[in-house]
């Protein structure tokens, strides 16, 4: 397979014999202030979409509802609010909320069209139908090509920012999630990773954890960070997206539809981790790519706290039953 120089994913090791969930990550509580402060931001962003989705111009009715349908009223906003958090600059606030919606439609997209019959065959997305249930197939493409060229717009004319600085950000989102980035990791995900040179992770990182790493870059050039702290901060974000897939394959199989808001074992026949490792290896692999998210953090320049509330509170997706009793666990190393 030419062209197939993709970042090795073993940049850590993953038996460190460290304690299977670290301390950090099991307590929430204490964190009124924190939650308070994400619960404002997402607000904040929710806001933000429904605005920069509002136009003058002419648009099909059943379109612009289509692009809304997918876009308002759902999802964790996990990306916006981690770019916000990433970019930690009172006086960039607005911009990088801007770059995040940009983010977060240009993520939406991709749902739409994963869960289209000829990928993944979804019917719910965000506790809602998937968008091709509601307004077909056709307009589903449709508005995700209208949100992904949308959320390039919206990145390319965001305010407070020189033509340099938007242009190299324009560069680096397209570039993640094309033939190279995130549609490629979803081609590798139908055809299967066999018969290629890449493995599982690699391909997660393609799907998923590249855009993760864009996000560092954007929000570097936006908050001129120096070259340490942008690869810390490229290296924390390509350790979250690892744990991120990894987390969604783990939940397709011990979590339940109503819980995520989607459907689950969708990826039986598919070459994930769990199908290729089993559920034991996926969850200490996820933690130990959350863990070592965490140690990159103190190098990053960021509010720490805030990012490590977000790193617990897709922790908490988990279900309970398998937050498992740390003698099993050590037992199980
Ligand atoms: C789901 O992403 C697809 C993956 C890349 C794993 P999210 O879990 O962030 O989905 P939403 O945005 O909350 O719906
Ligand atoms: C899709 O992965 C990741 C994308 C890049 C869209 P999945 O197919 O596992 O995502 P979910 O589980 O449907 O959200
Ligand atoms: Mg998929
Ligand atoms: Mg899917
Ligand atoms: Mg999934």
């Amino acid at each position: 397979m030419s062209g197939t120089r993709v970042r090795n994913s073993a940049t850590f090791c993953t038996t460190t014999g460290q304690m299977v969930e670290p301390q950090w990550l099991r307590t929430l509580g204490g964190q009124e202030f924190v939650a308070q402060t994400a619960g404002k931001l997402r607000s904040r962003i929710d806001d933000r979409l429904r605005t920069l989705l509002d136009t003058d111009e002419y648009a099909p009715p059943q379109l612009l509802s289509a692009m809304s349908h997918a876009l308002l009223g759902g999802g964790k906003r996990f990306r916006p609010l981690i770019f916000v958090m990433m970019v930690s600059r009172e006086d960039c606030l607005d911009a990088s909320i801007d770059i995040g919606c940009a983010v977060e439609m240009v993520h939406t997209a991709s749902l739409i069209l994963d869960d289209l019959p000829c990928m993944d065959d979804a019917e719910l997305r965000r506790d809602k139908p998937t968008t091709h249930k509601v307004f077909g197939q056709a307009t589903a493409i449709l508005a995700a090509i209208s949100l992904l060229t949308l959320g390039i717009r919206v990145l390319s004319t965001v305010h407070g920012l020189g033509d340099g600085a938007r242009a190299r950000m324009t560069a680096i989102l397209s570039h993640a999630v094309g033939h190279t980035g995130l549609a490629a990791g979803q081609e590798i995900d139908l055809r299967g990773v066999s018969g290629t040179s890449l493995d599982v992770e690699q391909k997660n990182w393609l799907k998923t954890g590249r855009l993760f790493a864009a996000m560092a870059e954007m929000a570097s050039i936006l908050s001129q960070r120096s070259v340490r702290q942008q690869a810390s901060l490229t290296e924390f974000a390509s350790h979250l997206g690892s744990a991120f897939q990894a987390l969604d394959d783990l939940m397709d199989v011990v979590a339940t539809k109503n819980a995520l808001g989607k459907d689950t074992g969708k990826d039986i026949d598919r070459e994930t981790m769990v199908t290729k490792s089993g559920e034991a290896v996926t969850r200490r692999t996820y933690i130990d790519y959350l863990h070592a998210a965490n140690l990159a953090l103190p190098h990053c320049g960021v509010e720490e706290e805030l990012i490590r509330f977000m790193l617990r509170s897709i922790h908490g997706l988990v279900p309970s039953e398998i937050h498992r009793n740390p003698v099993t666990e050590l037992v199980d190393r």
